[in-house]
């Protein structure tokens, strides 16, 4: 069931702290991604909140690609990475936000996406929730829809949902 799921997914999810720096801790899903079931289980969920009708899983590099990639599998839909710059080849948008520590950009190939697709937005971990706030801008960018976001973990004290809000995305649906 997904309550087994989601038990044994949190399990495989340990805590480092003071990672990458002083004062942060760092949430590692490594040995959720090596345990065959934790893996497995992990897949099955973020598939089991997907909306029907997903044309197109977008993951954010790096941990967004891992669960993403399957995800889009599962669901019979393509896969978008989102990445960090200088990785993609052909023409990009790229976007730039504050994150948790320190700052990024992000890209996305300007062709990636038909405009009108109905996109979901799988990664591991909702912090800030910059890099979401971020990606939504490159899909909406490229006209496509983003229906659904999947997160294995959604940090709350961070207050993601409230950085959403004043980018727009008060109103999208969340699973975490
Ligand atoms: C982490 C995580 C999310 C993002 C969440 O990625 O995988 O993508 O941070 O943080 P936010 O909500 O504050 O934006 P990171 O930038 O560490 O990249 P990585 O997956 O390549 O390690």
């Amino acid at each position: 069931t997904s309550v087994q799921r989601r038990a044994l997914i949190a399990s495989l999810i340990r805590d480092i702290p003071d990672f990458p720096q002083q004062g942060v801790g760092f949430k590692d899903i490594t040995p959720l991604l090596g345990d065959a079931a934790g893996f497995r289980a992990t897949i099955d969920e973020l598939v089991a909140t997907a909306p029907a009708g997903i044309d197109v899983v977008v993951g954010m590099e790096a941990r967004g690609f891992i669960v993403g990639a399957p995800v889009a599998i599962a669901l019979g839909a393509g896969f978008v990475p989102v990445r960090k710059p200088g990785k993609l080849p052909a023409e990009t948008y790229e976007v730039s936000y504050d994150l948790e520590y320190g700052s990024e950009t992000l890209t996305i190939h300007t062709d990636a996406i038909k405009p009108g697709s109905r996109v979901l937005v799988v990664d591991d971990v909702l912090a800030t929730g910059g890099t979401l706030a971020a990606t939504a801008g490159l899909i909406q960018r490229l006209g496509a829809e983003l229906v659904h976001v999947s997160v294995l973990m959604e940090l709350a004290f961070l207050q993601p949902r409230q950085l959403l809000a004043r980018a727009g995305l008060g109103e999208t649906a969340i699973t975490a």
